[in-house]
This record gives structure tokens, C-alpha cells and sequence, in this order.
């Protein structure tokens, strides 16, 4: 019996090790979800490609307007604004009060939302 229950552990194992896009598919948390769905048309964070924003990869910790490449407003490249959990967190609630003329507009209103979309950005 005991021999068996081995073997069975051992093939799961092997089946995890053998897919993993459905390993990975677990392992969206609800933040990287959040991400996709409100910031995700604008801006990668996967690859350091630009779009309508810029990439947001390794964003937390980095200058403001400070991606080469992407076309900044005045304003936000000027505003001297390092982006950490709580800047974001202003930044988020209402881009334009805290960057007055950013070109990104779009407010998010929902605490829990921004809470779980800036714990993602730290992670990447
Ligand atoms: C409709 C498009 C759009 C959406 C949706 C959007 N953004 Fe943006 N974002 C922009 C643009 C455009 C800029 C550049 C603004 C500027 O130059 O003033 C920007 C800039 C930023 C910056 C500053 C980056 C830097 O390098 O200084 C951060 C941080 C940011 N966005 C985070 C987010 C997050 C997080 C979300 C989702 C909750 C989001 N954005 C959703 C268009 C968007």
C-alpha cells in the first residue's frame, strides 16, 4: 500500500512538472487578475514593451516619467515623484490631482482594488 501511494505521488508530480501552464494558470493571484483587467489595455508589466503607457516593470522604486522610449507628458516627467506603494496609492485614486495634465485620466476608485494591483507591482 505504501508502495503504491508512492508511485501515485510520484506520477502527480511528474503530471505537475509536465504542464506548466496550468501550474502557472494557479498561480494568478487576485492582483495580477486586477492588473489585466484595469490597467492591462495600456500598459505591459510581462515584457518592457510600451503602449499607450509605459511598461510597468520593476515600477515600484523607479523615477517617475523615466521609461525610454515613451512619450511623457510634460508634467508627469517633471513632477520628481519616486513611485512607491503610497505614491501609487495617490496616484491611482486620482492621477490628475496628484500630476495636474497627465494624459492618464482614468481614476480607481476601489481601495481593495488598488491595495491588490500595487501589492502585484511590487512583486514585479
Ligand atoms: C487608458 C490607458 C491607461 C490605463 C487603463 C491605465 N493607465 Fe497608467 N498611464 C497611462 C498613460 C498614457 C500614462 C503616461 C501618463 C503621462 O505621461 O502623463 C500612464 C502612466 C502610469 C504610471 C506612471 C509610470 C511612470 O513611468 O512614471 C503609472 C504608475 C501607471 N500609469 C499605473 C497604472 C495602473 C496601476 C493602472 C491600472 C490600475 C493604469 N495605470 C491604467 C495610461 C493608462
Amino acid at each position: 500500500m505504501r508502495k503504491l501511494v508512492f508511485v501515485l505521488l510520484t506520477a502527480s508530480a511528474m503530471f505537475a512538472g509536465a504542464t506548466p501552464g496550468v501550474a502557472q494558470e494557479a498561480d494568478v493571484t487576485p492582483g495580477q487578475k486586477l492588473f489585466q483587467q484595469r490597467c492591462g489595455a495600456c500598459h505591459q508589466i510581462a515584457t518592457t514593451r510600451n503602449g499607450v503607457g509605459p511598461n510597468l516593470q520593476g515600477v515600484v522604486g523607479r523615477a517617475a516619467g523615466s521609461v525610454e522610449g515613451f512619450n511623457y507628458s510634460s508634467p508627469l516627467r517633471a513632477s520628481g515623484i519616486t513611485w512607491s506603494p503610497e505614491t501609487l496609492e495617490t496616484f491611482l485614486t486620482n492621477p490628475g490631482a496628484m500630476v495636474r495634465g497627465t494624459r492618464m485620466t482614468q481614476r480607481f476608485n476601489k481601495a481593495d482594488e488598488r491595495r491588490a494591483i500595487i501589492e502585484f507591482l511590487a512583486t514585479r
